[in-house]
C-alpha cells in the first residue's frame, strides 16, 4: 500500500492470509497461513502497492490495518452472531452444500441472508476505501458473490474481477435458492468472473440468460449500461515448485521414512488428506477400503490407510455428524479387523504443516482423493508435484475438477462402492512401468501450470478490460 494508504491492486477473501498464534507466554503473533494463493499473490501485491483485506479469525476486537510479512492486511470484523448467521449459516449451511451438488441439504433462513448482505456490504466499503484511483480489485469465493455489484455502485472507476474457488452448480439446483437473482446480480458487478472448470462457467452465463435476462455471447454478458462481463474457466494451482523442493529436502525424507517405520514399514501406504467436510467422499471411500480387508483382497499385515482429517467448521452441524459417522467406521473396522499394532486404518484428526504433508505426500504409494463434489482439490496436485521420484499412484474421483486435468489418475465415481474397490486395488497391484507413465504424464500438467501461471492469467484478463480505464499491474517476476 502507498503512502496514501491506497493500494492499485486489492484482494478481498473471507480469509486473511495469516493465522492469529499465541506462544506459551500469551503473546500473540501472526504466522502466514500456507495456501499456495498467498504464495502466489504475494509478489504481486508487493510490486502494486497491494492490499489483502479478510476476516482475521475469531470475534475479537476490532483491528487496524497492519503489515506482515510485507504485505498490507486490513482486517474485517464479524461479531459473534455474524459469525454464526454469515459464516457458519448462510455460507457454510446454505450456499456451501447448494453448489456441492446438494450433498448435504442446504437450509434457507432469511436472517443468515441479511447478515451475508451486512458482510459482504461491509467488505465491499472497505474495498472502496482502500482502492486507489482505477485500481484493480480482486474479489475471490462464495462467502463475497454481492460484493462486486456493491462496490460497483461505490467505486465505478475500479476494474473488478471476481473468483469462485467451488463449484458452480447447475440451474436445476442454483434455482432453489431463494436469493438466486440477487447473487447473479452481485457477480454481476465484475468484469470478469472467474471459474474453476468451463462448466461452471456455462452454468453461470445460462442462468443470467434466463433469470436475468441479459444477452450472452459464448463467455460474455452484455449489460443494458454498455458494460461486459468475461464469464470463464480459469483453473487453479499449487505452489508446484515449492512443494517440489520441499519434498526433496532431506528433512522431509527422513520424516517419511519415519511414517513408514511407525506404521510397521507397510508394503503399500494408502493416504487420504482432507478437510473434514462431507463433501469430501471420507466415510465411503474408508469403508471401500475396509471392505477389501474384510474380504481378503489387502491384508493388514502388509497394508494400512492413512486418513488424515483436518479440523473444519466444526460448529456447522452437517460437520459435526459427518466427524461423528466417519469416527464410528474406523472405531468398529479397527476393533473388527485390526490387529495388535497393526491398525487398519490410522486416522488423525488434526492438521499438519506443509513439511509433515510433503512427508505424507512421498511416504504414500496410493494418494485417494475421492469426493462427491469439488471445486479443483488441490491436495491431488500436491501429490503429483512431491513425486519427484515419478513413482506413486493417483486414485482420484471424477467430481473433483483437478480430474479435468489430471486424466491419468485413477478416475473412480465415489458413489459408486465396487467401483471404488476395483480403483484402489488396480493402483496397489499397478506395475512400476504403469505407475510411472501414468505420474509422468501428471508431473507435466502440475510444473505448467502452477499457481502463479493462475494468477498470472486472470490478473492479465483483467488488466485487458476497459483498457481506457485504470492502472495495469505488472506481472511479478519469477524469482
Ligand atoms: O475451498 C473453499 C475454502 O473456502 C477455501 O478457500 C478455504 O481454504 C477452505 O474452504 C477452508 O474454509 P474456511 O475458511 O471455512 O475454514
Amino acid at each position: 500500500m502507498s503512502a496514501s494508504g491506497q493500494a492499485d491492486l486489492v484482494i478481498v477473501a473471507n480469509r486473511l492470509p495469516v493465522d492469529r498464534v499465541t506462544d506459551d507466554d500469551g503473546n500473540a503473533s501472526w504466522r502466514r497461513s500456507p495456501g499456495g494463493l498467498v504464495s502466489a499473490l504475494e509478489p504481486v501485491l508487493r510490486q502494486n502497492d497491494g492490499a489483502w483485506i479478510g476476516w482475521p479469525g475469531g470475534t475479537d476486537d476490532e483491528l487496524e490495518p497492519f503489515v506482515e510479512d510485507g504485505m498490507s492486511l486490513v482486517p474485517v470484523h464479524l461479531s459473534a452472531s455474524e459469525v454464526e448467521e454469515f459464516y457458519e449459516g448462510f455460507s457454510n449451511g446454505t450456499l456451501w452444500p447448494l453448489y456441492h451438488d446438494v450433498v448435504a441439504k442446504p437450509e434457507f433462513h432469511r436472517e443468515w441472508w441479511d447478515a451475508y448482505v451486512v458482510v459482504n456490504e461491509r467488505f465491499a466499503t472497505k474495498a472502496a476505501s482502500v482502492a486507489a484511483e482505477g485500481a484493480m480489485v480482486w474479489v475471490h469465493d462464495y462467502q463475497l458473490q454481492l460484493v462486486p455489484q456493491m462496490l460497483r455502485e461505490l467505486r465505478p472507476d475500479l476494474r473488478i474481477g471476481f473468483y469462485l474457488h467451488i463449484p458452480f452448480p447447475p440451474g436445476e439446483l442454483f434455482q432453489q435458492l431463494p436469493w438466486r437473482r440477487q447473487i447473479l446480480q452481485g457477480l454481476l458487478g465484475a468484469d470478469v468472473v472467474g471459474f474453476q472448470l468451463a462448466g461452471g462457467a456455462g452454468n453461470f452465463i445460462r442462468l443470467v440468460r434466463q433469470r436475468v435476462g441479459h444477452k450472452t455471447h459464448r463467455d460474455l454478458v452484455y449489460l443494458p449500461d454498455e458494460r461486459t462481463v468475461r464469464a470463464a474457466a480459469y483453473p487453479i494451482s499449487i505452489d508446484t515448485e515449492g512443494f517440489e523442493e520441499l519434498a526433496r529436502s532431506e528433512s522431509v525424507a527422513a520424516r517419511a521414512a519415519e511414517i513408514r517405520e511407525a506404521l510397521g514399514n507397510p508394503a503399500t501406504l494408502f493416504l487420504g488428506i482432507d478437510r473434514l467436510d462431507y463433501t469430501k467422499g471420507i466415510y465411503a471411500r474408508l469403508r471401500a477400503y475396509s471392505e477389501l480387508v474384510r474380504d481378503g483382497d489387502l491384508d493388514v499385515e502388509d497394508s494400512v490407510f492413512v486418513q488424515v482429517a483436518t479440523p473444519s467448521r466444526e460448529r456447522v452441524e452437517q460437520y459435526i455428524l459427518i466427524r461423528e459417522e466417519i469416527e464410528q467406521l474406523v472405531g468398529q473396522v479397527n476393533g473388527d479387523l485390526g490387529e495388535i499394532g497393526k491398525p487398519v486404518i490410522s486416522y488423525l484428526h488434526s492438521s499438519y504443516p506443509k513439511e509433515e504433508m510433503a512427508a505424507l505426500y512421498r511416504a504414500a504409494d496410493v494418494m485417494v482423493v475421492t469426493p462427491f463434489r469439488d471445486g479443483m482439490n488441490l491436495v491431488a496436485k500436491e501429490y503429483v508435484a512431491c513425486r519427484f521420484d515419478g513413482d506413486g499412484a493417483l486414485v482420484l474421483s471424477e467430481f473433483a475438477g483437478a480430474a479435468n486435468e489430471l486424466r491419468q489418475a485413477w478416475l473412480v465415481n465415489p458413489y459408486d462402492i465396487n467401483g471404488m474397490k476395483q480403483a484402489l486395488v488396480d493402483a496397489h497391484r499397478s506395475t512400476d512401468r504403469e505407475r510411472r507413465k501414468r505420474m509422468k504424464a501428471m508431473r507435466r500438467t502440475v510444473v505448467e501450470h502452477d499457481v502463479k501461471a493462475w494468477a498470472d492469467e486472470f490478473l492479465r484478463e483483467l488488466s485487458q478490460v476497459r483498457e481506457s480505464h485504470g492502472k495495469t499491474v505488472r506481472p511479478a517476476r519469477r524469482s
